[in-house]
């Protein structure tokens, strides 16, 4: 049966964005991803949580979106969404002999393979994912580019930071996103469902803490294994005092508030806010708002050089959940065809680049 609101996702990773927007009321049809680890984490989890998919464990650049199609038995016109991440380490600009610049190799560019996707299936929406960072990367060149391809490919759009916390996500991460439409219609983003203060004029509930989020997680739970640390480093831990940081880089949060950002490496950077030790792969995952029953599988810690995507690199490189299910509904009510939210530009840093 081919359901009505198809999608497909590209760097799926361990499934965070992907997970949210089948919440929203998406069905994930096809999850491309090319590091065996995350590949297992969406197998594992594939029956009670993508139900329909099809994993393609594969670099993106050896497939093509006809056959992606092929296999998945569908036609261009039943996919109304595509959604991912493209890693930002592929933008490398060159300057050209002229004095120009432009971005290097596509074959090699990450970004442009997500482009390709589109450019074959030319779904009704699509959604982009990556770091704050991408906003001044090459003073701008690089999301100038970036916008001008999918506005070339036909598509309005839209971009906007927001912050994970606005949408009950324990956690301040922010995150970089383009919404984009094949017709003319209004683009809005998700308006934020919790406030930073416990008293606010629209009546949201307060940021969710990571003492609320704690407080839902017991032993048994999957991933809860215990992180092993030297006598040194518990030391070391022991004197970051909770609300603080150790040179910049390693934090620790107090009980009441939300998260400071998960990052890829959270297994060295996050402080347990009570105990002397550093984050079990679940209590990582609950601060990135994934549910407590998806399991994460490969290699629990590696090195940071390591290429592949062990299990705390998979949790700290997702979407959180929740901030992909609010964006999800956004774009469902539209593709729906109903207007949605009013206002919902009032912090944005949307439009083009400057
Ligand atoms: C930022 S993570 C994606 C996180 C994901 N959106 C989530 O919410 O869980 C980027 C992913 O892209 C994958 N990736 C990088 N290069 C790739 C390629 N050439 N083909 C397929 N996947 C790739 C990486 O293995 C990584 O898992």
């Amino acid at each position: 049966m081919i359901a009505e609101y198809n999608s497909i996702e590209l760097f799926a990773g361990a499934g965070g964005l992907a997970l949210g927007l089948e919440m929203a009321g998406f069905t994930t049809m096809a999850l491309v991803e090319k590091d065996e680890y995350c590949c297992q984490t969406l197998r594992v989890n594939k029956k009670k949580y993508f139900p329909i998919a099809k994993i393609f464990e594969t670099p993106i650049e050896d497939i093509t979106p006809e056959e992606v199609l092929k296999k998945l038995k569908l036609s261009k016109e039943d996919i109304v969404l595509i959604a991912g991440g493209p890693p930002c380490q592929g933008f490398s600009i060159a300057k050209t002999s002229k004095g120009g610049r432009h971005l290097d190799d596509p074959r090699n560019n990450m970004f442009f393979q997500f482009a390709k996707f589109l450019e074959y299936i030319k779904p009704r929406s699509f959604l982009m994912e990556n770091v704050p960072g991408i906003t001044n990367m090459e003073k701008g060149f690089v999301l100038r580019r970036v916008l001008e391809t999918f506005e070339g490919l036909g598509y309005k759009l839209r971009w906007k930071i927001l912050n994970s916390a606005d949408y009950g996500v324990p956690q301040l991460r922010r995150r970089f996103f383009i919404i984009g439409y094949s017709d003319n219609g209004p683009i809005t983003f998700p308006q934020p469902t919790h406030s930073p203060y416990k008293t606010n004029l629209l009546g949201l509930p307060p940021y969710r803490t990571i003492g609320e989020t704690f407080a839902e997680l017991t032993p048994d739970m999957p991933n809860q294994e215990m992180p092993r640390h030297t006598e040194a480093k518990i030391k070391r831990l022991a004197k970051i005092k909770p609300g603080s940081a150790w040179q910049s880089w390693r934090f620790r949060d107090t009980l009441d508030v939300p998260s400071r950002t998960i990052t890829g490496h959270c297994r060295d950077d996050w402080v347990h806010p009570t105990e002397d030790r550093g984050g079990t792969v679940r209590e990582l995952a609950a601060l990135q708002s994934f549910p407590h029953d998806f399991i994460f599988k490969g290699p629990i810690m590696a090195m940071n050089f390591v290429k592949f995507q062990f299990q705390y690199r998979q949790v700290g490189n997702a979407v959180p959940v929740l901030l992909a299910k609010a964006l999800g509904e956004t774009i469902i009510t539209r593709l729906r065809g109903r207007i949605v939210e009013v206002g919902s530009e009032i912090r944005s840093g949307s439009g083009k680049a400057t």
